[in-house]
């Protein structure tokens, strides 16, 4: 059998468990090769923002590679690329207008600090090199990134070889780190920033990085409308950049071109994957300001890193024809229209005892699972494994794609899942989504309770 966890020559995330061999998708829906049907309600791991199988998005991958598929950035720019770029310039906030390609989230938030660090190298200040990030974070898998990131599952068995970089408490109000109340707590978690900065010395440190909206660590976790506000003001005081990592929220996923627009703020540098390309091509990189630019510009000239596959003709033509796809079908207002309604039905799950808390912004949104919806006291980790898992595995059985999450409450208790469609889903469909969830969670709770 194709796939099959015995014989397949692929090393599989789960070595004891044979998963479903895929056929073909067709909008927000994947089949199998038993024709079986999937709804596609976290856009795999919150990439596939446009659904599956677009054939005119795939005809570029084809007429692309035909004309030229390869050039090494040093030698050669392109035109695709060059006018990617162009388009992100424009969607961008304030004056982030130049860009550097990469391959996945990870690069692109790798990418990140290594300009941060250049940034201030260019002006002498030689010191400046570590960075600030948060608990209850995910910024990638690679060991710089997943230095930066919270996420203290994935961190946990590379902990010697992790760069030390100080990290502050989340922005989580349903379970505040401070157990503070908002908005009593005038926002002390992000005030945290500043102290932990002069602790240390603002002259050791080049930036902070946070997700606008938490994805894989925290279940879609928001923040006050105050928090990036202070972020920023911290920022500019003590002299560090400010990351804006967009990797899962960028391209419309919370209605907005990047999340960060929420709270009116403008990062230094955004990093971004996963929309630019909505999964069609390996597609990532970072947008910095005009003031990074022309700091590097007017100091070395020189940018050293990069990667073989930064900026190839394909990813840039990938770029160019989600962005007009996005822009043709009004993708982000299609978020704008329904993401009431989806926060609504998903709300209508706290009838179910185990819901703790129903969260996010437009299509990137989140539950909590919880043993008492009023104490929030977490499931402990039973001999059946972790609640989120259980969920997940049972609406994938049903035929419903979401995507598993814990370790909010200490690192390792707590039960969440990553509910976040196709940004093209349409009402029926997210009853339809909604439906199988409130049965699997059903199921689930007959078990556990
Ligand atoms: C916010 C964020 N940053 C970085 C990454 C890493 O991206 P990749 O898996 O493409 O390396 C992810 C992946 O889920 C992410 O959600």
């Amino acid at each position: 059998m194709i796939g099959s966890i015995d014989t397949s020559h692929v090393l599989h995330a789960d070595m004891k468990k044979t998963i479903p061999t895929v056929k073909r998708g067709e909008g927000i829906y994947l089949y199998d090769v038993h024709g079986k049907r999937y709804l596609d309600g976290s856009s795999g791991p919150v990439a596939c923002n446009l659904g599956h199988g677009i054939k005119e998005i795939a005809e570029v991958l084809a007429s692309q590679a035909e004309e030229v598929a390869f050039v090494y950035r040093t030698q050669f720019t392109n035109e695709p690329i060059e006018k990617f770029a162009g388009l992100l310039a424009e969607m961008a906030p304030g004056d982030l207008n130049r860009v550097f390609f990469v391959n996945s989230g990870s690069e692109a938030t790798e990418m990140a600090i290594k300009i941060a660090r250049q940034y201030y190298l260019e002006q002498g200040k030689v010191k400046k090199e570590w960075v600030v990030s948060r608990w209850l974070s995910y910024h990638g898998m690679t060991l710089g990134a997943l230095s930066l990131s919270g996420h203290v599952a994935r961190r946990r068995d590379y902990v010697n070889t992790l760069l030390p970089y100080p990290k502050i408490p989340a922005c989580y109000c349903y379970r505040c780190p401070f157990a503070n109340t908002y908005p009593d707590c005038q926002v002390a978690c992000a005030r945290k920033l500043k102290e932990t900065i002069q602790m240390t010395g603002s002259e050791y440190f080049s930036a902070f990085i946070a997700e606008p909206v938490v994805g894989a660590a925290g279940g879609a976790i928001s923040s006050p409308p105050e928090y990036f506000r202070i972020i920023r003001d911290t920022c500019d005081e003590l002299d560090i950049l400010l990351i804006a990592d967009e990797v899962m929220t960028g391209f419309g996923r919370t209605g907005k071109n990047f999340a960060i627009e929420h709270w009116d703020v403008t990062p230094d540098i955004i990093a971004f994957a996963k929309g630019a390309s909505a999964g069609y091509y390996p597609l990532a990189g970072v947008i910095v300001s005009e003031k990074i630019y022309q700091t590097l510009r007017s100091g070395t000239g020189k940018f050293i890193p990069g990667h073989t596959f930064s900026g190839t003709p394909l990813a840039g033509a990938i770029g160019v024809k989600v962005m007009e796809y996005m822009k043709q079908h009004d993708v982000v207002g299609n978020v704008v229209r329904l993401e009431r309604y989806l926060m609504a039905q998903l709300k209508s799950l706290y009838k179910h005892a185990t819901v703790g808390d129903v969260r996010g912004k437009g299509f990137l949104t989140g539950v909590e699972f919880v043993r008492d919806q009023k104490t929030k006291e977490p499931f402990a980790n039973k001999e059946w494994g972790k609640v989120s898992n259980l969920i997940v595995q049972k609406a994938f059985d049903k035929g419903l794609i979401i995507y598993p999450g814990g370790g909010t409450v200490d690192g390792h208790r707590g039960d969440h899942i990553l509910i976040g469609p196709p940004l093209t889903i349409r009402k029926e469909e997210i009853d339809e989504l909604i439906f199988i969830l409130d049965e699997t969670i059903k199921e689930i709770e007959g078990m556990v309770c």
